[in-house]
């Protein structure tokens, strides 16, 4: 049948009907919020490249997990910035580290329990040179060198856990960490703590503005040794099968704007729950153009949201979780 016996235009009259054919659903439940957890008390310093954005101190990260689970968001992913930085990171895995100590602090919350807590699992914003990984001497410059790295991230990964984490979450791209993490957290009596991969995490410049917030730039050359080059989709198909090997529970896709062809081929492929990180610089660019009034604020944020989901995705990592649960509640 074709026009004009058919016309696509019928079932577009109006929202009831648009709404009865609509084929992806966005909810608040589909939704994480990082957040980023300094030292002090009573602190909500903004980062200047992320309106709305803050680096919250404990009691702050818990007023907002309180917030977040009114709004009916799924969880939080937690970033930390500790009091100093040493070569080997040693803030990231410290009984009193600073994830260690939010995470303490939003197992108390009754609101948040309802969360689920994610950690994020890196170095670099423990590490003075500011990489993911052990810094060593390599002929006249240096290598992030993989195989030390991955004690000191099952180390993370454990105290983490053992703090209160219902998930971790290692973003460094060292090859092996997923193995590395699975046995320590066996070992260490965590085996239903589940592992959420960054298995596939490209070098991008859309993390540009994480990196002020986290403040987690690298001192010294860039990621591209170890995050994945842009233009490869085969090669993050060979990264997640060799994370679920590993015995990642779940995979995470980063970032998304400019890959969701990779997150539509990782659908395609794999039967694993699968995320996507709107990363910093996805949420930066939009409020760029809000402010200058080119975008339209609520529409704009929702279709990049919808559209990551209708790529493949079963949750999202963003930083519009507020706002956009905000708005689908009272839509
Ligand atoms: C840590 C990490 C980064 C992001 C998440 N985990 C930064 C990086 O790899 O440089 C970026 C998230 C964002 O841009 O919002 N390795």
């Amino acid at each position: 049948m074709t026009f004009p016996a058919m016309r696509m235009r019928r079932l577009r009259r109006n929202e009831s009907l648009r709404a009865l054919v609509r084929e992806t659903v966005l909810s608040p439940g589909d939704l994480i919020y990082p957040l980023f957890i300094c030292p002090g008390k009573g602190v909500r310093s903004p980062v200047s490249s992320m309106p709305g954005v803050f680096n919250l101190s404990v009691d702050e990260a818990v007023c907002e997990a309180e917030e977040a689970a009114q709004l009916g968001i799924a969880g939080l992913l937690l970033f930390g910035l500790p009091e100093s930085k040493d070569e080997q990171g040693t803030g990231a895995w410290e009984e009193k580290g600073i994830v260690q100590q939010a995470l303490r602090a939003l197992k108390q919350s009754p609101a948040a329990k309802k969360l689920v807590l994610i950690a994020d699992v890196c170095l670099c914003e423990y590490t003075s040179h500011g990489h993911c990984g052990v810094v060593v001497k390599a002929g006249d410059g240096y290598d992030v060198d993989n195989d030390p790295t991955l004690e000191l991230l099952a180390r993370t990964a454990v105290s983490q856990a053992k703090a209160g984490a219902d998930v971790v979450a290692p973003s460094d791209m060292m090859d092996g960490r997923v193995a590395a993490i699975r046995a320590a957290l066996d070992a260490a009596g965590l085996a239903q703590t589940p592992i959420l991969s960054y298995a596939s995490k490209f070098a991008s410049a859309f993390y540009g503005p994480f990196r002020e917030a986290a403040d987690s730039a690298p001192q010294f050359g860039d990621r591209r040794s170890y995050q994945m080059d842009g233009a490869n989709l085969r090669e993050a198909m060979r990264e997640i099968e060799l994370d679920l090997e590993e015995g990642a529970d779940m995979i995470l896709m980063k970032p998304a704007m400019p890959y969701l062809d990779v997150v539509h081929a990782a659908r395609e492929r794999f039967g694993v729950p699968m995320g996507a990180y709107q990363v910093s610089g996805e949420y930066s660019m939009l409020h760029a153009a809000f402010q200058k009034g080119w975008l339209d604020q609520n529409r704009a944020m929702l279709e990049s949201l919808v559209g990551i989901r209708r790529a493949g995705a079963d949750f999202i990592v963003t930083y519009f979780a507020k706002d956009a649960a905000r708005l689908l509640r009272s839509a």
